[in-house]
């Protein structure tokens, strides 16, 4: 028997509900089922009617995570087991629908039998509304017909409270414990004979609630006789003024026995039908020639009223484009007065729900209702290009594109175009040149994503003044506000979604907002005069991009973000050198060297030839001086006005060293700290990078140090005022400073940058940039990075682009051990951090001291590059490790980054992405026994051994800890 028992409890999880007795609590028969599972809530106790067991029947093959519309069923006792029934005879409504969902002609439901009341089922199957309407001579006559029981009827009479049951107690209580679809169009009713006049009376009285209902053989008389019954024309009245349209509504009689009196009665009702616009693809009456009014003949017939009721949903979309695998679809629909919405879906999973799309102008009517779609025109594309420099050389473009041309009332037109791969999507609204929309301020941009409620979010707070620097949290989606891109997430079914936004040129970055539950709209970082964007027609938008994947390591492999730029605009990029860099840097964070001059100033010309020879000596390509040049001293953080880019403190002699440096084959990294003051910048920049191209400089750091919100811009008028670092006008003076730098052959590193949307593919000078929190923290955050920052900034940050961290601090505890700022993290994740944090320069971020006293740990920096063939997210988790593995570019080495948070982990790789048939020295630096990253974070074990394409390696992580391995390539069999 295949029956178990809840208690009102939660009941997604079948397995651990328990097998009932044929009776339940109540003394009542518990039917069996031949098809599916059926649940009994016990004596389900009500405000409105007396408690009754509920039998709640679900498929065969039913799971939790899918979602179910719902079919409430009336004389619930008659429904499934006809020897518990009192004239054995049942619907079958287990084997029916059973049958009907493993054919694949419905969609996934589930029955919610509602016994009758026994004696009292008329008064709750009576439609209350039309006996009220009759006058007191009408309600007499009619009542008379029910002889003795009419008193008791009268009195007790309450099918209004009985569908008050329904809709504020049952349905509720269903909606909460079973993974139902609750809105109305997939909520049904179902009943025969006074159980069908109850179906679609409900629906009546709650359109908002149920979407259709089946009424099989109703009985449409109420009672019989007598002959001059006032009750049918009373219901036909009440369903003229109350039944809305565009519900689904079955109706069938038989003609035997009853059923032979409801033919006249029905061809009245479906008059009513007809005016209120019911036709055929949303309504049926249907007559069966010899059918009795018996439960034997509703089974016999149950099929076509269940089929109809629960066809799959229809198609409502305006247009749709899916993945190449067309596993993942993006549709477009009608919204509220005629404003467009999308939706997207991941197999059968809905990751976007039906979210907003337009735009708001200042002066000009938005483009946010009344549009219509007045053409549509899609492409394929699939195409292999190469970067100049990546985390892989080959770069796969595979996607279906859909343009929609949309016009709103007046003919102003505006195109949304979509672009869909197998692991994301990108959408934009391009606006094209057109009378009426010369110039526009744009005030609004609607886009929303409707996101899975009780998923799991990685984020970082938008629109506060330490811009993107803040640690990452683990919440609901209910704890998020405003929070900036990318935006990761875990839905319930475990899919994996990031949201951000790719190609952001001459337009405002958007924070995600909560608007409503599990709502989010791009909100548009503001100018400082309130406009979000300052923009005339032809425009378009950046792409606002959704990775989807199963795995989270799905989500590493992507290319979206860059596939959804513009291929290179700078030409032949070759002075773009990828390379490792030291500096004077940590020194001045750690505070035993400071920026400006002074006993302990950093940027010396002594001490840039001690860097440079240490650089040259160890393979380095780079050498970072920071504080080179007027402006440093005092407050430099609020005091960005007086940097100069072109004069140097009298220490340092920029020309002496670039001479130094190329003899020794190293290059001055440069450095321009605006401190957000860019229009002193601005004024200076072309001076500031000629004179550093003409000593030989390849790559300028620059620095945005200034609280969001508080950039500086001097307008033409002399004019101040304070903008966001991810604003309009920023977005382009970052960019203006990778074009003006390109000019020069000079790539440049942005700290404090916008945030990294893939602009690096059409300008590969725009080698790297900071935003998020860097090694800096370690230094002087309260608190430091604590360990799990790093097993979350892949999953988040780093799908964003390349990132400036500066990893390899050896001297973890240079304050001692128990001061509060030190490095969270053992010495070997000091190493695996070149492996699982892309960027094509890598700082070592140490001082030389530091790594002449750990020669062998140092190795690892020396040898691992930082420009890549190919790179692999090998396993790993958001928020708890992730293991990479990269191949050099244009080499045969492999190099293997693992890290944890801050608890430990055994992670067993398989080697399968060596080449097989050929044998590998594996140089592996792992923490060593003991290790953690608080009380034994020096513990590493470097060993050699030899591995190949069909080993595994296992790796110890301890907590806070890591592991790097290189493959050094050896001979082929
Ligand atoms: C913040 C940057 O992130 C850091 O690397 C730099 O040293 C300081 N600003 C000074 O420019
Ligand atoms: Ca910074």
């Amino acid at each position: 028997m295949n029956i178990r028992r809840a208690f009102g409890a939660i009941v997604l999880m079948l397995a651990a509900l328990p097998v009932v007795p044929a009776v339940a609590a109540s003394g009542v028969a518990v039917p069996a089922v031949t098809a599916g599972t059926l649940i009994v809530l016990d004596a389900f106790a009500s405000r409105h009617v007396p408690a009754r067991d509920i039998y709640v029947w679900l498929p065969d093959g039913y799971r939790p995570d899918r979602r179910y519309a719902v079919v409430y069923a009336h004389d619930g006792q008659m429904l499934f087991d006809p020897s518990t029934t009192w004239n054995g005879q049942a619907w079958g409504l287990d084997e029916v629908a059973g049958r009907l969902q493993a054919q694949g002609d419905v969609r996934d439901f589930i029955v919610v039998g509602i016994p009758n009341a026994g004696a009292e089922r008329d008064a709750e199957y009576l439609p209350e509304q039309p006996l009220r309407q009759m006058s007191d001579a009408e309600r007499r006559a009619f009542f008379t017909a029910f002889g003795d029981a009419a008193e008791q009827l009268q009195e007790t009479l309450r099918s209004d409270r009985y569908l008050r049951f329904l809709v504020e107690e049952l349905k509720p209580h269903i909606d909460a414990n079973f993974p139902v679809l609750a809105d109305p169009a997939n909520t049904f009713l179902l009943g025969s004979s006074k159980g069908g006049l109850i179906s679609i009376y409900a629906l009546a009285r709650y359109p908002d609630v149920f979407g259709g209902a089946a009424c099989l053989s109703t009985h449409w008389p109420g009672v019989l006789p007598p002959a001059d019954n006032p009750f049918p024309a009373h219901m036909r009245d009440f369903l003229a003024g109350n039944l809305v349209g565009g519900k689904r509504v079955w109706f069938d009689h038989g003609t035997v026995g009853l059923d032979a009196a409801y033919g006249d009665l029905q061809r009245d009702i479906d008059r009513v039908m007809r005016e209120r616009g019911y036709a055929a693809a949303n309504w049926t009456t249907r007559v069966y020639e010899g059918a009795d009014h018996s439960e034997a003949d509703w089974r016999a017939r149950l099929h076509e009223p269940l089929g109809f009721l629960l066809a799959p949903a229809p198609d409502d979309a305006l247009a749709r484009v899916a993945s190449p695998d067309g596993r993942l679809q993006f549709s477009l629909h009608r919204g509220r007065f005629d404003a467009l919405t999308y939706r997207v879906t991941f197999g059968d999973e809905t990751v976007i729900g039906d979210s907003a799309l337009g735009l708001l102008f200042a002066e000009q009517p938005g483009f946010d209702r009344g549009l219509r779609v007045v053409d549509t025109a899609r492409a394929s594309h699939d195409e292999t290009w190469e970067q100049p420099w990546g985390e892989r050389r080959f770069v796969r473009d595979r996607h279906e594109e859909l343009r929609v041309a949309i016009a709103d009332e007046a003919g102003r037109r505006i195109d949304l175009r979509v672009r869909v791969f197998d692991d994301g999507l990108g959408f934009r609204y391009e606006v094209p040149a057109q009378d009426g929309l010369g110039a526009v301020n744009i005030v609004d941009e609607l886009t929303e994503f409707a996101l899975p409620a009780g998923s799991t979010a990685w984020w970082i707070p938008g629109r506060r003044y330490n811009r993107y620097e803040y640690l990452y949290r683990t919440t609901g989606l209910d704890a998020v506000e405003m929070a900036h891109t990318p935006f990761t997430l875990r839905t319930p079914r475990g899919t994996h979604l990031s949201i951000h936004e790719a190609a952001l040129v001459d337009y405002a970055a958007f924070v995600l907002d909560q608007r409503r539950d599990n709502v989010f709209q791009a909100n548009l970082t503001p100018w400082s005069d309130g406009i979000r964007v300052k923009t005339a027609a032809p425009f378009k938008t950046p792409w606002r991009t959704v990775q989807v994947a199963e795995a989270a390591t799905g989500l590493l492999d992507s290319s979206l973000i860059l596939n959804l730029n513009e291929p290179n605009k700078l030409g032949d990029v070759s002075w773009v050198e990828p390379g490792k860099y030291v500096g004077i840097w940590w020194a001045m964070h750690i505070r035993t060297r400071t920026w400006g001059s002074g006993m302990i100033h950093g940027a010396t010309t002594a001490e840039t030839k001690r860097y440079m020879d240490f650089a040259a000596k160890h393979g380095f390509d780079g050498v970072l001086v920071e504080g080179w040049n007027i402006g440093w001293d005092g407050d430099w953080f609020h005091n960005g006005d007086l940097f100069s880019f072109t004069e140097a403190y009298p220490d340092f002699d920029l020309a002496a060293i670039g001479e130094y440096g190329e003899e020794l084959g190293v290059r001055l990294v440069g450095h321009h700290e605006t401190s957000g003051n860019v229009s002193n910048y601005a004024a200076q920049m072309g001076d500031a990078f000629d004179l550093y191209e003409k000593h030989g400089v390849r790559q300028v750091k620059t620095g945005y140090v200034a609280d969001a919100g508080d950039i500086k811009r001097v307008d033409e008028n002399g004019l101040v005022h304070y903008e966001w670092h991810d604003g309009q006008f920023m977005a382009g003076e970052y960019l203006k400073s990778v074009t003006e730098a390109a000019k020069r052959r000079i790539s440049i590193n942005t700290h404090e940058p916008i945030k990294d949307t893939g602009l690096r593919r059409t300008y590969p000078n725009w080698i790297s940039r900071e935003g998020a929190k860097g090694q800096e923290f370690n230094a002087w955050g309260d608190p430091p990075n604590p360990p799990e920052h790093t097993a979350i900034l892949p999953y988040t940050r780093m799908l964003s682009g390349p990132m400036d961290f500066t990893p390899g601090i050896f001297d973890l505890t240079f304050g001692g051990a128990e001061w509060r700022h030190r490095v969270q993290t053992t010495l070997a994740k000091q190493l695996a951090l070149y492996v699982t944090l892309y960027s094509p320069i890598q700082m070592a971020a140490d001082l030389p001291k530091n790594y002449e006293a750990r020669p062998d740990v140092f190795r690892f920096i020396v040898d691992v590059p930082t420009d890549w063939e190919e790179s692999r997210a090998v396993a790993g988790e958001v928020g708890d490790y992730v293991v990479f593995a990269r191949r050099e570019r244009g080499g045969d080495d492999w190099y293997l980054g693992a890290v944890t948070d801050d608890e430990e982990r055994r992670v067993d790789v398989p080697l399968d992405f060596l080449e097989p048939g050929r044998s590998y020295t594996a140089m592996i630096y792992r923490d060593g026994a003991g290790a953690h990253w608080k009380t034994d974070p020096y513990a590493i074990t470097i060993e050699e051994r030899t591995a190949d394409h069909d080993d595994v390696l296992s790796l110890w992580l301890a907590p806070g800890g890591g592991a790097a391995v290189r493959f050094a390539a050896g001979a082929r069999e």
